[in-house]
């Protein structure tokens, strides 16, 4: 099948991108508004940036109504109205369930937290708080937000974050900065309603040596 996307609808364009570009791995963002209210919502439109300066980008959609999403309201830099930093949660399996309640829609400044009945642990060096039990947390602070589509619905942004701080829980990274990938535990997005786990996993070298013999 060849497919033209000027011809599909968002919903169609959507499914298609989430149904072919698998497993995604979840930025669980965990924001502040200005006066201070907390906001907790995944994202699977996530990827890293690059390692220097330690980046890595998340991409809240307008809604609907072709407003803004709250993680993307907070996140904005004070400029931009916003509180200019955010927290990313790695989700492992034992939160999936909870991470997936949080994108439950609330008005503006009611707390998934609260919905999911998770507890937050300070940062340490920005001020929204991490999730307790994510096996991983990168701080950031905002450097850019892109808006492709402004106040289209579904239209798209980019966020992309400078890494401040990282904390990870005790026994799953070495001193070498070498992740256990077993311990970390962490969920993938599929398409619909679908997730993974990342318990089935090879090796590989790269370039020739990945051919064997
Ligand atoms: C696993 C998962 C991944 C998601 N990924 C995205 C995404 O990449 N972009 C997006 O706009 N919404 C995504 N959503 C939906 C948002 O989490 C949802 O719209 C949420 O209510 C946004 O919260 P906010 O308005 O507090 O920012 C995802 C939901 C789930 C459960």
């Amino acid at each position: 099948m060849e497919i033209d996307p000027a011809r599909l609808s968002h919903a169609e364009r959507y499914k298609l991108m989430i149904g072919c570009i698998v497993p995604r791995p979840i930025a669980w963002v965990s924001t502040l508004s200005p006066d201070g209210r907390p906001n907790l919502a995944p994202f699977s439109f996530f990827a890293g940036v690059g390692a220097t300066p330690m980046t890595l980008l998340f991409c809240p959609a307008n809604n609907d109504s072709g407003n803004e999403k709250d993680s993307l309201r907070n996140a904005r830099p004070p400029g931009q109205g916003g509180s200019g930093q955010f927290v990313v949660n790695v989700v492992s399996h034992d939160l999936a369930r909870r991470m997936a309640a949080c994108a439950e829609p609330l008005p503006y400044g009611q707390s998934e937290w609260d919905l999911a009945g998770l507890t937050s642990e300070p940062s340490a060096r920005v001020q929204p708080a991490r999730v307790a039990g994510s096996p991983a947390a990168f701080e950031c602070v905002t450097r850019s937000v892109t808006s492709l589509a402004p106040g289209v619905p579904g239209g798209a942004n980019i966020v992309v974050g400078e890494v401040v701080h990282v904390y990870v829980r005790d026994g799953v990274v070495n001193e070498r900065m070498h992740t256990d990938a077993a311990a970390l535990d962490a969920v993938g997005r599929l398409g619909g309603q679908g997730y993974c786990t990342v318990r089935d996993r090879f090796e590989l070298p790269m370039g020739r040596a990945a051919l064997g013999g």
